[in-house]
């Protein structure tokens, strides 16, 4: 169904007048097709307005009607009934009979939309009475009271509908609604198994849709032609028919994928996701792959599906790159830097998810994050470098999911066995995420944040410089957090008693490491304003 407007010619207000109502109908027309929602009913909202203080009704009944429509896409279909109640009051008042039919025509598309059909049957039937001078309009009524027949299952009664439909746009020559009322006989005459007729209708909906460039009319024509290839057993002809449709759909199953998205239907979003990656990778077309796989993450973000979501954006990531190689191909430098944003906060808010159920060590994840790269910026790290140290600062402790409960939050000593088992959450945490790919050196973070320079630490007892530096950066900074945080078997630490008992450690890290360490803590302090020694 079709909601487009007659052209208006409007009287034009003279000089010095507030702006006039039809430029701000047009703009309307043109933010909305646009996309933005807000803006189009604010200047609807105006041109009513304006309309209203000229007396230009004819203007003032296309603005109601147009209002109508956007609302009922927010979903605000009462006030949308009653804006276009008012359209057809403005409109009678003053004998314009096409655009009191029109009123009714989208009051009517609003009713089938909503489930409403008696009301909608009876809200064209008006239109038609009324607005039977236009044969365009004509058309889209007769077409619209076939789409309700059709429901109800009248098949009959369907028919005629499109076909005076059909001859309808014939006389108003419009190509476009000729090719539609041929898809819609298309359908009903495969219904009915009249398959010759079918077939004339789907070739010449078809031939159109190509010429005029409506994909999806292309799309549905070539599905729907199928089926009747299938019925006659013509399966070569089916075959084509439908590799061509779903290369067509594939261009739209993402977008599809990403409206149930964010409208809150994740299970559907999901499969139409999945699928379109999977048409994507057949054809090797690797911009849309990307581009659904990054979309699908964001999914599983939002589902808290976190690890899932990081095995998409790695995929997203990794292709992306591989288009950024062929330069002549797409430049790709901006979607990566949003990329990596995204995956900046999946792996943010997963080690902040595992800190939420434990009071004691809540934003610790965040801390150790932003003290790490702090300290990395002092040894003069590269940005890259400074990004793996953030996110493994980030997924360090993610391992810990595996430890009991009880033995994480104990108020007391830990016995031999309980540290034992605290002791393997770094190798929990690589077993965790061995199916995924990290663009950054994340593992040996997660493994050997617990090692320590003189070869005490867990869970390998590396020693000296086998510690990759970024998990020695990491390693410091959480037992400076660990000191200073309340805990359930101590309290908190002050910072003058940390750094203490951090050097009667020194032996546990580096001369550069500890010497960055005190440089970053002294920066600290200067920033916190806080006194650490
Ligand atoms: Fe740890």
């Amino acid at each position: 169904m079709t909601f487009d407007s007659p052209s208006l010619r409007p009287r034009m207000p003279g000089p010095g007048a507030v702006r006039p109502a039809a430029d701000l109908l047009h703009e309307a027309r043109a933010s909305e097709r646009a996309g933005c929602i807000p803006e189009a009913i604010e200047r609807y909202e105006a041109a009513i307005a304006g309309a209203e203080r000229t007396g230009e009704r004819a203007i003032l009944a296309e603005a109601l009607r147009r209002l109508a429509v956007v609302r009922h896409q927010c979903n605000e279909s009462q006030l949308a009934r009653e804006l276009c109640q008012r359209s057809e009051a403005v409109a009678t008042e003053c004998d314009n009979a096409v655009l009191a039919a029109e009123a009714l025509n989208t009051h009517g598309a609003i009713d089938v939309q909503t489930g409403l059909l008696d009301e909608a049957r009876r809200h064209f039937l008006q239109a038609l009475e009324r607005g039977g001078s236009s044969r365009q309009l004509h058309a889209r009524v007769e077409q619209n009271l076939g789409v309700v027949a059709n429901i109800q299952g009248e098949l009959d009664e369907a028919r005629n509908r499109y076909g005076r439909s059909l001859e309808a746009y014939q006389d108003a020559s419009d190509e476009h609604g000729c090719a539609i009322a041929y898809h819609n006989l298309g359908m009903l005459s495969a219904d009915q198994g009249l398959l010759d007729e079918a077939d004339q209708h789907f070739q010449k909906s078809l031939a159109i849709a190509q010429r005029s460039g409506d994909v999806h009319l292309q799309g549905l024509c070539l599905v729907n032609h199928a089926e009747v290839h299938v019925a006659r057993q013509r399966y070569d002809e089916a075959q084509r028919n439908a590799e061509a449709a779903l290369a067509i759909f594939d261009q739209l199953g993402a977008v599809i994928g990403m409206v149930y998205r964010e409208t809150g239907r994740p299970g559907l979003a999901e499969s139409r996701l999945r699928s379109a990656i999977e048409l994507a990778s057949g054809a090797e077309a690797v911009l849309s792959q990307a581009e659904a796989s990054r979309e699908l993450a964001i999914l599983y973000q939002a589902m808290g599906r976190n690890q899932e979501a990081l095995g998409f954006l790695n995929t997203a990531h990794r292709l992306f790159r591989r288009l950024d190689a062929r330069k002549d191909l797409v430049h790709v430098g901006g979607k990566v830097a949003e990329l990596e944003t995204t995956y900046r906060a999946v792996v943010r808010e997963w080690g902040q998810s595992l800190e939420s159920s434990d009071s004691y060590t809540f934003g610790h994840c965040e801390r150790v994050a932003q003290h790490a790269v702090a300290m990395a910026q002092q040894l003069g790290l590269d940005e890259q470098q400074q990004t793996t140290i953030q996110l493994g600062a980030y997924l360090h402790d993610v391992g810990k999911v595996r430890v009991p409960h009880e033995i994480l939050n104990k108020p007391g000593p830990l016995t031999r066995e309980e540290f034992e088992v605290i002791q393997m959450h770094p190798i929990w945490g690589i077993e965790l995420l061995a199916s995924v790919e990290f663009p950054w050196d994340l593992k040996p973070i997660i493994r050997w944040h617990h090692e320590k320079y003189d070869g005490s630490g867990y869970p390998d007892r590396l020693k000296g410089d086998e510690i990759p530096l970024a998990a020695q950066i990491v390693g410091i900074v959480d037992v400076y957090d660990a000191l200073t945080t309340t805990r359930s078997y101590r309290p908190a630490l002050a910072p003058a008693d940390a750094l203490k008992e951090i050097t009667r450690c020194r032996a546990g890290w580096s001369e550069p490491v500890f010497a960055a360490f005190q440089r970053s803590l002294a920066e600290r302090v200067v920033e916190t304003g806080r006194v650490a020694a």
